[in-house]
């Protein structure tokens, strides 16, 4: 995060002595990014957040993937995965690369307290809401939330509702981040940037559980770990620093549009290594007298498209099996575009003066590697996709 917060109580200088009501010491834990040359930010632990009881592998199945070969458009309906499991143990892998990781989970219960020691993770609610207990703090979120989870941060989900909280997952192997162009060179959001610091949700106050004997299970490059620490995580009495996760609602996001069909950088929401994510949301339809409301047909040479439908799909691509919750997954390579009939419908319905706001509420992650297919992909692909695009 490019800005600076405190939270709970806080020394006045950083790495002086900070007492317990008991006179014992508060033990400093510095969490930095990029070897101390970057964000960071200084947690006051009750006790010591080194104390590790015991350690053991954390086996995590269904992490082989398949290479998308021969090369097709995939649509994956992820409704069609099981409900139920935790937001950890229960995630169905979907695509992944060298670079990221996308999964779908619909949790039903808390996980385990968990972090990813290989990069920031971005996790997108569909549906349903949650409590997100971190070493921070928490966030309450619910539909159309971002929640942007730093490496190694120790957290755990907790639906909160009688469904399932439905999750889009990306794993990252760095940070996730606001794109740079939207930001001063000291990182404060531009006046054209879509979205601001007032939209973004952070932990307000410290949260502290009790516990002894507390397992946190760590991703890491090699697999799995399970640690047991002598002391639950949550101890942490106040913190400071630009490093903490945090939330962005969907809603809050202010589409930029023109006189033609805008290109998708404009509705970019996130960047990390190797892929960007997008928000696109409901917006005013272009104004050229001319206009064609559509997209054009498009190849991403140098991208997979992953194109989360948040609700059903209507416009260019409605009526194909793109439903709520299905991922239609375009792959560097293969050429795409509006079908054709919904190309002369959309230009008949403009020049009637029929269309004023498109309907559009979808998350896109783009990889700039190929992506291959999870075993979550495969169980709920639709083999007839590729089909639609007969005639189209
Ligand atoms: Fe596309």
């Amino acid at each position: 995060m490019p800005y600076y917060r405190s939270v709970g109580r806080v020394p006045h200088k950083r790495h002086v002595q900070f007492r317990k009501p008991d006179g014992g010491l508060y033990r400093e834990e510095l969490m930095g990014t990029e070897g101390f040359s970057s964000d960071s930010a200084l947690l006051y632990h009750t006790h010591a957040p080194t104390d590790v009881v015991d350690v053991g592998t954390w086996d995590i199945p269904g992490q082989e993937t398949t290479p998308n070969h021969p090369l097709k458009p995939r649509l994956v309906r992820t409704r069609k995965l099981d409900e139920g499991g935790d937001a950890v143990n229960g995630r169905r892998l979907l695509a992944a690369n060298q670079d990221v990781r996308v999964s779908y989970v619909a949790a039903d219960r808390p996980s385990p307290l968990y972090r990813n020691a290989m990069g920031d993770e971005m996790y997108f609610v569909q549906s349903g809401t949650a409590r997100v207990e971190t070493v921070f703090g928490v966030l309450d979120v619910g539909p159309r939330d971002f929640v942007i989870m730093p490496t190694s941060t120790t957290h755990r989900w907790v639906p909160t509702g009688d469904k399932p909280v439905r999750l889009l997952i990306t794993e990252s192997t760095g940070g996730i981040h606001p794109p740079k162009r939207y930001l001063s060179a000291r990182g404060q959001f531009l006046e054209h940037s879509p979205y601001c610091e007032r939209d973004l949700r952070a932990p307000a106050e410290p949260y502290v559980v009790e516990g002894d004997n507390v397992d946190v299970y760590v991703r890491h490059r090699a697999g799995g770990t399970r640690y047991t620490y002598a002391h639950h995580p949550f101890d942490v009495v106040g913190w400071d620093g630009h490093l903490y996760p945090y939330a962005f609602n969907m809603d809050d996001y202010e589409p930029i549009i023109g006189r033609i069909h805008q290109p998708p950088p404009t509705f970019q929401t996130f960047e990390g290594p190797g892929f960007v994510i997008c928000s696109f949301v409901p917006h005013k339809v272009e104004y050229h007298p001319d206009a064609v409301i559509v997209p054009y047909n498009h190849a991403n040479v140098d991208s997979d498209e992953l194109m989360y439908y948040v609700e059903a799909a209507g416009g260019s691509r409605g009526g194909h099996g793109i439903d709520e919750g299905a991922i239609t997954w375009h792959p560097a390579g293969f050429i795409h575009g509006p079908h054709t009939n919904e190309l002369e419908r959309s230009v008949e319905a403009y020049n009637a003066g029929k269309v004023d706001i498109k309907r559009l509420t979808a998350v896109m992650i783009d990889t700039f590697r190929p992506l291959e297919l999870g075993e979550g992909a495969l169980a709920v692909e639709n083999p007839d996709y590729l089909a639609t695009w007969r005639n189209a």
